[in-house]
């Protein structure tokens, strides 16, 4: 049996809003509207109260927004909430002026005002938007949304299934608790939610066809959950991290891993199922592996699965001048249990009383992370970026996480390639815009410096972001 609330294809096509598609000189435009404010949502749904969040366009996750690669994208922002917000379009390469990072690339948003975004949409793949103001709790609130742009001649497959992952901190009211934020959370793994979400809601099963070929398109929009998706019974293929084509390949331990603000789109052909229900299964943090969904078969599109494997083709990402390139260090500290201070015991086993003071000062002060030992809190114009790199340079970034905990790192505006990890090159080319470190962990990533600005470079764990751990790179 599915349930009415359980059957999520009508909530992953939903558009919302409005669009009026125009032509322009020599791209299309296709025009948005996203509006920003209050809204209740049956986020539990089973006849519990409904939950008050902000969203875009009323809906939690927001409208997916769909384009075409080429288009050009215009999108109106009316800011309907009490507070200053702007809107980041995660993973996209748009000039540095559409960025959305306040204070740094356009002023905010004021309550009641209208922002326009307009870029042309260089890359095809599955992207997202949210706030960059006050995404601590803007973000957690429910403010965020899918951007897909499609590849010029798309895959066959027979559904293109978006699947935003949440996850949210109710009370039993199912009301979202108000404590963004606070030193627990700030300092160990972020705000990680009691109930996850799937396209908004609490998914119980979600139908299926045998032999039916899904195009999922997963997006990690959770201030600080961490996810890795086991399809059981199922033999998922990874055609696309961070909306970049990859080689096809089958996760590693059968697992899709998404951190915060990471994307993965996945081939699914729904073969033999024993019993024609396959749980999706996730097991990040080992002691707490639930159930997401189940997949449940019901009727056949064909009698056997489809054979043919997809592999879409690369974005025209700039190339790497990997000789010439300039190198930067960048090493992440701070938080609980840091390691660097348990190093530095004594002989005795004390701690050194000055490294403590230090410390727990910094702490204190609510500057929780450091980017190369500096916490970075408020970001505004003339803010000391952490380098300088001009248009057009290549460079190498020597990732450093220092810290007892994962931290999924976003570079915005310019996709690298994952160069190393943990001093052994990846198995395939890999373009992303978010690299994840666990704890200890290393990497080496490299892009090529976009157009004129300052472009943010962070922790997606928000509340590890709005602690310290951020900075600018500035091209100019
Ligand atoms: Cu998705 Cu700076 O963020
Ligand atoms: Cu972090």
């Amino acid at each position: 049996m599915i349930s009415r609330r359980s059957f999520l294809g009508a909530a992953a096509m939903l558009a919302g809003a409005t669009f009026l598609p125009a032509i322009a000189r020599a791209r299309s435009i296709k025009t948005y509207r996203l509006d920003a404010a209050p809204a209740r949502a049956n986020l539990v749904g089973g006849g519990q109260p409904e939950t008050e969040v902000w969203a875009y366009n009323g809906t939690v996750p927001g409208p997916a927004l769909r384009f075409r690669r080429g288009e050009r994208a215009r999108i109106e922002v009316r800011n309907a909430l009490a507070q200053e917000t702007t809107v980041h379009w995660h993973g996209l390469r748009v000039p540095n002026a559409m960025d959305g990072v306040p204070h740094v690339t356009q002023p905010p948003i004021a309550p009641g005002s209208t922002f326009v975004y307009e870029f042309d949409l260089l890359d095809a793949g599955t992207f997202w938007y949210h706030p960059h103001a006050m995404s601590v709790e803007q973000i957690e609130r429910g403010l965020a949304g899918a951007f897909v742009v499609e590849e010029e001649n798309p895959p066959a497959v027979d559904r293109d299934l978006l699947w935003v992952l949440d996850d949210w901190r109710l009370a039993r009211d199912a009301q979202i608790s108000g404590d963004f934020v606070n030193f627990m959370d700030a300092s160990h793994a972020g705000r990680i939610g009691n109930t996850v979400t799937l396209n908004g809601r609490i998914p119980e099963a979600f139908a299926v066809k045998a032999n039916e070929r899904l195009r999922l398109r997963l997006v990690n929009v959770a201030n600080a959950r961490l996810f890795a998706l086991k399809f059981r019974g199922l033999a998922p293929s990874v055609i696309a991290l961070d909306g970049h084509p990859v080689e096809p390949h089958a996760p590693d331990r059968g697992r899709v891993v998404l951190g915060p603000g990471m994307r993965a789109d996945v081939i699914l052909d729904v073969s033999e199922i024993a019993g024609g229900r396959a749980p999706v299964v996730d097991s990040y943090y080992a002691q707490r592996t639930y159930t997401l969904v189940d997949l449940v078969v019901e009727g056949s599109v064909r009698p056997a699965p489809l054979k043919e494997r997809i592999r879409l083709s690369d974005n025209p990402l700039p190339t790497l001048d990997l000789k010439n390139a300039v190198r930067h260090a960048i090493e992440f500290g701070g938080g609980m249990m840091d390691p660097k201070l348990m190093r530095a015991r004594r002989p005795d086993g004390g701690m050194d009383p000055e490294a403590m003071r230090a410390v727990r000062e910094r702490m204190a002060a609510g500057r929780i992370w450091t980017v190369n030992g500096r916490a970075i809190m408020v970001l505004g114009h003339g803010h000391e970026p952490l380098f300088a790199l001009r248009p057009g340079q290549t460079c190498i970034l020597d990732l450093a996480n220092e810290t007892a905990w994962a931290h999924p790192i976003h570079l915005h505006g310019m996709v690298f390639r994952a160069l190393e990890r943990q001093g052994r090159a990846p198995t395939r080319i890999e373009w992303r815009d978010t690299e994840l470190l666990h704890p200890g962990e290393r990497a080496s990533i490299a892009f090529v410096a976009a157009e004129p600005g300052d472009w943010m470079l962070h922790c997606h764990v928000l509340e590890h972001q709005e602690t310290g751990m951020m900075g600018i790179i500035r091209v100019g």
